[in-house]
């Protein structure tokens, strides 16, 4: 086990339950317990990174800690034959960066089930680009393909379609053929959507209109929502007989205010997604088809790299959902 230090982003719980975030020394010895040390090359900015560097328990429990649920890099050390030191390896999701030191570090050291072989497709970069936020959004795309839903049914939803989810799930949609329809809170988002890979942009408050109602007027043959809420619930009732609703966030809200007549009167499906726990078998699956057919070839335009020390600034704007597209670390 190669003996060294590491820089890396530290959050520290103060006294006055208060939390403060600095970039650190650390040495290796430091890292949890794990049969594989990787060299951080990429890791990227999730929401859920926003949480935990902003002291929230209930993604994070016990601080010091270092946040960042993506590492995408090279093997510095095996110890149980699965992987050769060298070699390139991706991380997401597992306890990565919520109670296990995380990305936001130039080393990380996790049990070697976690990790996942680079596909051949990909760099580093690249793998982190796409991210939690992208591989969530390629197994929405996912739940829709199981549910029936193909491209030529319709018009599939997206919602908080400028954020690090919805702009990878208009990017995959949108290139395999789908006709996608972006909502989006931002005003100036409608050209970089499009570019993208949306038909249309409708603003957040229009998916809204008449959602008093029971049921609204069916419109969307598939839907990827990240917004939950009131929101979800407006998705739910505007899809159309048979179609399929994938869930997976909660930036709006955690709640579901919602009757069951979409589900009995017109046999939508609301399908969960979750993107941490994935088995390994279905998770390689997945990344193969981002690393080809689902790589999200137009996100490029809307990748912001930043080094540990510009990360900061970055938290705070995820969590004001201010982020276009998606945030990279580079950890070299
Ligand atoms: N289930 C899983 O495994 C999994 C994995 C990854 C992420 N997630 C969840 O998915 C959600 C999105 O994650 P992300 O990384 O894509 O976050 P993000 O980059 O911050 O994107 C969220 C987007 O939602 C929109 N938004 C923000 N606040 C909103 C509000 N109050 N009402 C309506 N829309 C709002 C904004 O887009 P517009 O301005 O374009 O509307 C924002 O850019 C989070 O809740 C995250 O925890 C879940």
């Amino acid at each position: 086990m190669p003996d060294m230090t590491f820089r890396c982003m530290l959050v520290q719980e103060n006294e006055d339950k208060s939390f403060t975030r600095s970039i650190v020394t650390r040495s290796v010895d430091e890292l949890p317990e794990g049969e594989l040390l990787i060299k951080v090359h990429y890791s990227s900015l999730n929401y859920k990174d926003a949480l935990s560097a902003t002291g929230n328990k209930g993604v994070t429990r016990n601080f010091p800690h270092t946040p960042g649920i993506d590492a995408a890099g090279e093997v510095a050390w095996c110890g149980d034959g699965t992987f050769v030191e060298g070699e390139m390896v991706l991380v997401t999701g597992y306890d990565l960066g919520m109670n296990t030191s995380g990305g936001f570090g130039q080393y990380i050291r996790v049990p070697s089930s976690w990790a996942v072989r680079l596909p051949a497709g990909l760099t580093p970069r690249e793998a982190m680009v796409i991210g939690t936020a992208g591989f969530t959004a390629a197994l929405c795309v996912q739940g829709l393909e199981h549910g029936g839903v193909v491209p030529g049914d319709g018009e599939v939803v997206v919602t908080g379609a400028t954020g690090g989810v919805g702009s990878v799930a208009v990017s995959i949609l949108g290139q395999a053929g789908y006709i996608v329809t972006a909502v989006t809170g931002k005003p100036d988002a409608e050209e970089y959507l499009l570019s993208l890979g949306a038909s249309r942009v409708v603003n957040r408050g229009g998916v809204l209109e008449g959602a008093d109602r029971p049921m609204m007027k069916e419109i969307w043959a598939g839907a990827v929502d990240v917004v939950g809420g009131q929101t979800l619930a407006a998705v739910i009732k505007s899809t159309r007989y048979g179609g399929v609703v994938t869930c997976c966030g909660l930036v709006g809200s955690p709640d579901l205010p919602l009757n069951v007549f979409p589900f009995i009167l017109r046999g939508v499906s609301l399908v969960g997604i979750d993107s941490v726990q994935v088995a390994m078998e279905p998770r390689e699956k997945v990344w193969e088809r981002l690393s080809g057919e689902w790589k999200p070839d137009h996100l490029e335009s809307s990748v912001t790299e930043v080094s540990l020390e510009e990360l900061d600034g970055k938290i705070d704007e995820i969590l004001a959902g201010k982020i276009k597209g998606r945030v990279v670390v580079n950890l070299h």
